[in-house]
Formats: C-alpha cells, structure tokens, sequence
C-alpha cells in the first residue's frame, strides 16, 4: 500500500509557551511571514503556524483560486481547503501541536480559507477568527459544528466584502451551531487597530 504523501507547505512554525496554536492565514500576495507580528500580538503566548498560500494569482500567493473578484473556483477551494487540513493534521505531529487548541486566524482570502474549513472540515479547528471574511462555499450538508467559537470582524464601508455577506456567513455558521460573533466595524478591507484589539480581547476571553 503507498503511504500518503506529506502535505507540504511554506511555512513558519514559531513555539508558545501555552498549547494554544494560532494558524495564520494571509491574505492575497502574503507570505508566511505576514501575520507572525499580529499574532504575536493576538496572543504572546500561543505557538504559531503559518503557511503559505500554494495558488499564485500574477505572482501573489494565494490560498484558492478565484475567477474573479468575490466568485471562486469552488473545485480548486474544496481540494485546497482538505489539503491544508491535512497539512494542520501533520504539523500537530510534527510540532507535537494540541489539536483540540488549534485557532485560526485568517485575513481575507486567509479568513476565506478558514471559514471553509471550518464548513468542511469541521474537526480541524477549535475556533476561528474571520477577519474581513465573506461566504467561500454552500456545502451540501451542513457540518456540526457544535459551539465553536468564531468571531466574524467585518468592515461596514468594505468594498470587497458587503456587510450582507458577513451577515449571511455568521448565519449560515450559527445554522451549522458554531457560537458566533459578528462584529462590523467602521472601516474597510484593511485591518484596523480596533480589528486587532478586538480580536484579542476575543482570544483572551477563550485561554
Ligand atoms: C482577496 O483579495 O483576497 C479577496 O478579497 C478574498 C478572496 O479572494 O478570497
């Protein structure tokens, strides 16, 4: 029988000092590297792992592939979110990483990916942080996802991501049991000292 190959992705791996692992996910033309400062500052003492984005769209790093603004290409995101489950799976091997302690925290495209996980793999994470995230996927069965924490962080004035899509996102988790928070903010698709703060008062109150 041929064993699996491994699931290989860029990546930066940093140790916490807890057994809470933060899985960063950048945005489109990130790196593994982009969101080491923010998590650091989410949460100082969580280990983080950070991957790379296999899809490259004009060179930027990606975690799927889109068609277009806002419409992507649902094949490419279903096989690419089970391989970066399948990556997370050998990494709690590999860096001997609490499964049941795993965060994401996703940013765009990034916050795109983890919410379908989240709608997929529904195992792989223990809560998510969504950050300017929109619908990535209807799946045909909802998951059960059963009190997961996920925090939604959304702009109003966002042109990229309509405050209605956040809307639909948090319903369509809360449907599938996840304990979700929707906050919209004033602001757009970028990050903002508030997005940040938020976020990790956010964590804090789920050591
Ligand atoms: C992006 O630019 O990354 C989009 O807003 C989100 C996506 O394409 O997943």
């Amino acid at each position: 029988m041929n064993a699996k190959p491994p699931t290989t992705f860029r990546h930066a791996f940093a140790h916490g000092t807890s057994d809470r692992t933060l899985l960063l996910l950048h945005g489109t033309g990130g790196n593994e590297h982009d969101l080491l400062s923010i998590g650091r500052a989410l949460d100082p003492q969580a280990s983080l792992l950070s991957p790379r984005g296999k899809v490259l769209e004009n060179g930027l790093p990606r975690f799927f592939r889109r068609l277009a603004e806002g419409v992507f290409d649902e094949e490419d995101l279903i096989r690419r979110t089970h391989e970066l489950a399948d990556f997370v799976a050998e990494a709690v091997e590999r860096y001997s990483i609490n499964q049941r302690k795993i965060y994401a925290v996703g940013y765009s495209n990034g916050a795109n990916i983890a919410a379908s996980l989240l709608l997929l793999r529904p195992g792989a994470l223990a809560g998510s942080a969504l950050l300017r995230a929109m619908v990535p996927l209807i799946p045909d069965v909802l998951p059960d996802l059963n009190g997961t924490p996920v925090l939604l962080m959304s702009g109003h004035h966002d042109p990229i991501v309509p405050p209605e899509n956040s809307r639909r996102l948090a319903g369509l988790l809360g449907e599938a049991g996840a304990n979700v928070t929707l906050r919209l903010e004033n602001a757009g698709h970028q990050l903002t000292n508030y997005t940040i703060d938020a976020t990790r008062r956010w964590l804090a109150d789920r050591p």
